[in-house]
């Protein structure tokens, strides 16, 4: 365990020597300050474990620093030493919320006994402080899959390191829902969890949102620009859709992990960040760096914890329990009695495709909600693609279809390479989530073209099921 660091704040110099050499011969970490505004300067830098106050001081006395060392900081213990103990200063004293009051002069071994039940009271509530946390982790990630229960177990891994964190997984998986979670059972709680979503951000700007310029650096600066990662000092970054980064702003955010500094645009000043990466991404980053699109020095970098989300039709399990979440929260979001949701209904959601995955599932137990006149939730009340068997059966079949499953089938040579093309453009619509744009950008074909094969074809993303 670390040492701890005890902040002594009085104005006798004699006093402080002192408890420097019982501090250290104990094996604390000593810090000494001789009025209160050090001490409360050193408080904010420092970070000590506990502080050693006196009351009568010149300038701002022990009391008012209490206050506002209270105000900075309700955790941190304060044990008070005055020479001119009355009773009413130690009352006061504790009124104000110090943890113990000691008389001057004092035996060395009153004050240590103090520090160490101070300490460990701190400690047990940290502790008590991370169970508290745990439960809620489990309140918030819904579901108890097997798929889940790996996501939470690595969640709880990462939480109190350092560690870069890379979340990989559909669309609507839930990865922004584990790095808030990550976020906030970490050390770093107390701190920023600042997001950036790379994919939203025009290339031209997204230098200067994530490192911050100086005023007048490029056309149209015309205010000074605190970066996110500046920003996130202390805190936590999270660059979701990592995947949509230029090779250059790639190359500079490789810096700032390698050498956790950054640099804003126009500005030879280096600055210093302590900042914990979480990213994101919906593309499989494996492959993006077999095409050259994303840097594999990167990669590493980033995926020094990996955590993948399975979809949501691999863990069917949850569904239940996600169904039940969310019609209870959209019951009382809108007011609305609490409904049942028949087993026919439940088992049919149950086996249907999410491809949109647990915000599809949110987004429909919403409308079930509003949209249900009785109490009850029941097969017919479910939207007609969810009702259908195919739009579960088809689905079932998961892995895009071959070519080669489909040659048998096919006569003229013709006919074998349209079924080759459906199926090559129906894979890789899937692998992008449908997106007409990025989907003709990967396969290097003009949009117009996309559009025109998936008329051709009649391939919608419901039939494909
Ligand atoms: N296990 C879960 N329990 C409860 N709610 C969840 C769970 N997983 C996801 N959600 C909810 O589903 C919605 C989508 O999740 P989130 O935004 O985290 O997904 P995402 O993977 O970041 O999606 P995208 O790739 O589209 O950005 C959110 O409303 C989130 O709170
Ligand atoms: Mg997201």
């Amino acid at each position: 365990m670390a040492k701890s660091r005890i902040l002594v704040i009085d104005d006798e110099a004699a006093i402080r020597d002192s408890l420097r050499m019982t501090l250290e011969y104990e094996g604390y970490e000593f810090i000494g300050a001789a009025t209160g505004q050090e001490g409360l300067a050193l408080v904010e830098r420092e970070t000590p474990d506990l502080v050693l106050l006196d009351v009568k001081m010149p300038g701002m006395d022990g009391l008012e620093v209490l206050d506002r060392v209270r105000a900075m900081n309700e955790a941190l213990p304060v044990v008070v030493i005055s020479g001119h103990g009355t009773i009413s200063t130690a009352v006061e004293a504790t009124k104000k919320g110090a943890f113990d009051f000691i008389e001057k002069p004092f035996a060395s071994e009153r004050v240590l006994v103090s520090l160490r039940n101070a300490l460990d009271q701190g400690r047990l509530r940290d502790e008590n402080r991370s169970l508290k946390r745990a439960v809620e982790v489990r309140h918030q990630m819904i579901g108890d899959s097997p798929g889940l229960k790996q996501v939470m177990a690595a969640v709880g891994r990462a939480a109190p390191t350092n560690a870069t964190v890379l979340i990989q997984g559909e669309s609507g998986v839930g990865k922004e829902l584990v790095a808030r979670t990550i976020h906030r059972n970490s050390l770093r709680s107390r701190e920023r969890f600042v997001q950036v979503n790379c994919a939203a951000i025009p290339e031209e700007l997204i230098e200067s949102e994530l490192f911050g310029h100086e005023k007048g650096s490029f056309t149209g600066a015309t205010e000074k620009q605190v970066g996110k990662f500046e920003q996130a000092d202390r805190g936590t970054i999270f660059l979701d859709e990592i995947a949509d980064m230029s090779a250059k702003t790639q190359a500079k955010v490789l810096r700032v992990l390698q050498e956790g500094e950054v640099e804003r645009l126009g500005s030879a000043r280096t600055i210093k960040v302590d900042v914990r990466v979480i990213a994101a991404t919906n593309k499989n980053l494996e492959e993006e760096i077999e095409k050259g699109h994303f840097r594999e020095d990167l990669y590493f970098r980033l995926a020094v914890i990996p955590i993948f989300v399975p979809p949501l039709r691999e863990r069917p399990d949850d569904v239940p329990l996600l169904v039940r979440h969310f019609m209870d929260y959209f019951s009382r979001e809108n007011n609305v009695r609490p409904k049942r949701i028949t087993q026919s209904a439940l088992d049919a959601l149950q086996r249907y495709r999410w491809k949109g995955n647990i915000r599809e599932l949110r987004n429909t137990v919403e409308r079930l909600i509003i949209m249900t006149g009785g109490d009850s939730i029941d097969l017919p009340d479910l939207p007609e693609s969810l009702r259908s068997p195919s739009a579960s059966a088809s689905g079932a079949s998961g892995a895009p279809r071959a070519a080669g499953d489909e040659a048998g089938k096919a006569g003229t040579l013709r006919e074998f390479k349209d079924m080759s093309e459906r199926a090559y453009l129906v894979q890789k619509l899937r692998e992008n989530g449908w997106n007409i744009s990025k989907t003709a950008e990967v396969i290097d074909t003009p949009r117009s073209n996309l559009y025109k094969k998936l008329e051709q074809y009649q391939i919608t993303q419901e039939t494909d099921g």
